[in-house]
């Protein structure tokens, strides 16, 4: 864990130090770097963009900003992750990136977006290295002001990206060795030491709730299912706005069951319980943003396998709410464990619900690997998660759930089938989870299939799982105000 220490002076052990740099032809360009090396190796202070040169005490580390009028929180995190990557084999850096920063940036979100930044940089994952070179990084020294406030969006950024990270760990955990037992057993030892509420539920007490989605996911698998339930409460002093479920889809592994995935197409569904992870990350850290309300999380655990008495395409499942669901393709097996847990999560009666999952090919197809989908049936909530998304520099946007696509669901033989048509089947994913909101809740629904997982290592993105999902949650949650019942509801 790298340490973020501030001060005025650049200590004498700091092997680098860095400063950052704004393009554009009015833009400074401090003396102390050597401009003929700088130019000669292309350096135009793109944001991101970073070049170490010699200086006269010690390397200096140029960390381009980009265009000084254009200057976000996101570029900043996204610079100081670059310079992390290029600082790996350094243990001690000093850092006087934020003197190039307009005052048009909030000091504190300038301050979080660099300690997230340096901290998701300098991520890697190495549990099955035998030789894993991690980033060497240990000793952050912000050159500039401290105080309280100044320590405490470090601390803040810091905790957020730890928690990033710590999502990262379980989505890259192959699907093997992360099983719904390990996954619950993690999930409890984080409760522990966070001081949260836990509930987990075995297989015995999820036949009890007839959690009948999730069983039917099981059937064909050696791993036990479970159910993850976590919360937690505003200090009671404090203002509280009321509460939001945090619902994630948890399939530890997605072979598609009987409707079998191809063998490129499985490569990559260890990630399928990135939802459910994301959840956890939420909870990792929410009390070091102690938002104004009070979350729950629900996270339903299974891999999808096809053993000798798994769910065959035709089978009907009845789900924790009482509606019965034809299983056409076991493949479509996520929105299966979310329906039992949206209807868990209505029975609390929360202000408001959002779920995320890796939920369908369809949404990447339509945006991208890099993208979210946001769905749901309130506009005021999916704004406040349009906007948290917006400021935390994670992409979203907006699908819609059109009522008359509805009818790609019915079934002949139960309320519903689980797949829809050949086309927009993010939509029709996200119309079938509608089934199990309770009328009057306000729900928003996030497919992240694309931006969960990457191929590509990107500024603060590291090859695998992304930890998609916790920044904005937790930004949504701290701005959280309870929303109104919209005109679609
Ligand atoms: N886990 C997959 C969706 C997925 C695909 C996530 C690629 C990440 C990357 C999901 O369970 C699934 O297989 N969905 C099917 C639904 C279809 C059978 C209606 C899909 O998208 O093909
Ligand atoms: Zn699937
Ligand atoms: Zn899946």
């Amino acid at each position: 864990m790298i340490a973020f220490r501030t001060g005025r002076k650049i200590p004498a052990s700091a092997e680098v130090h860095a400063v950052g740099v704004c393009s554009g032809s009015g833009a400074e360009r401090p003396d102390d770097l050597d401009w003929g090396v700088l130019d000669g190796r292309g350096f135009e202070a793109k944001a991101g963009q970073v070049e170490i040169v010699s200086g006269g005490d010690r390397p200096i580390a140029a960390v381009g900003l980009g265009p000084a009028d254009k200057m976000t929180a996101a570029v900043i995190r996204k610079a100081s992750a670059s310079l992390a990557r290029s600082a790996k084999r350094m243990r001690r850096i000093a850092v006087s990136v934020l003197d190039a920063v307009p005052d048009s940036v909030d000091r504190a979100d300038a301050l979080r977006a660099l300690a997230e930044g340096m901290t998701l940089g300098a991520y890697s994952y190495g549990d099955f290295k035998s030789e894993h070179k991690p980033n060497k990084l240990e000793n952050v020294h912000v050159i500039g002001p401290g105080g309280r406030a100044v320590t405490e969006a470090l601390e803040q950024g810091q905790r957020v990206a730890e928690a990033v990270c710590f999502v990262r760990d379980l989505v890259n955990e192959p699907g093997g060795s992360l099983t719904p037992t390990r996954f619950a057993e993690l999930a409890e030892e984080l409760a522990e030491r966070e001081g949260l509420e836990i509930t987990v539920l075995d297989l015995d007490a999820i036949r009890e709730a007839e959690l009948g989605g999730l069983l039917g996911v099981n059937r064909g698998s050696e791993q036990p299912p479970r159910f993850v339930e976590v919360s937690y409460e505003p200090d009671p002093e404090a203002e509280c706005r009321g509460s939001v479920a945090l619902v994630g889809k948890g399939i530890t592994f997605d072979s598609g069951g009987l409707s079998i995935k191809t063998g490129t197409g499985m490569m990559t569904m260890k990630c399928d319980m990135s939802g459910g992870a994301a959840v956890l990350g939420v909870m990792a850290a929410i009390a070091a943003v102690a938002p104004p309300v009070k979350v729950t999380g629900y996270v339903p655990l299974t891999d999808n396998m096809l053993g000798g008495d798994a769910t065959r395409p035709g089978d009907v499942l009845t789900m924790a709410n009482g509606k019965t669901v034809e299983v056409l393709n076991t493949d479509a097996e996520g929105r299966l464990v979310l329906a039992d847990a949206l209807s868990l999560a209505c029975r609390a009666e929360p202000d408001a619900i959002v779920d995320l999952a890796t939920l369908t090919g369809a949404c990447m197809v339509a945006l991208g690997p890099k993208m979210a989908g946001l769905m749901g049936n309130n506009e005021a909530w999916i704004n406040q998660l349009a906007d948290a998304a917006e400021r935390t520099g994670e992409r979203v946007w907006r699908l819609p759930l059109p009522d008359d696509y509805k009818a790609q669901l019915d079934s002949s033989v139960a309320d519903m089938k689980n797949i829809g048509g050949p086309h927009g089947g993010a939509l029709t994913a996200g119309l079938f989870l509608s089934n199990f909101v309770d009328e009057g809740i306000p729900w928003a629904h996030l497919d992240i299939a694309g931006p969960a997982f990457t191929e590509a290592e990107d500024a603060e993105t590291s090859k695998g799982g992304t930890g998609f999902g916790v920044r904005m949650l937790l930004d949504a949650l701290a701005n959280f105000e309870p929303p109104m019942a919209s005109e679609d509801d």
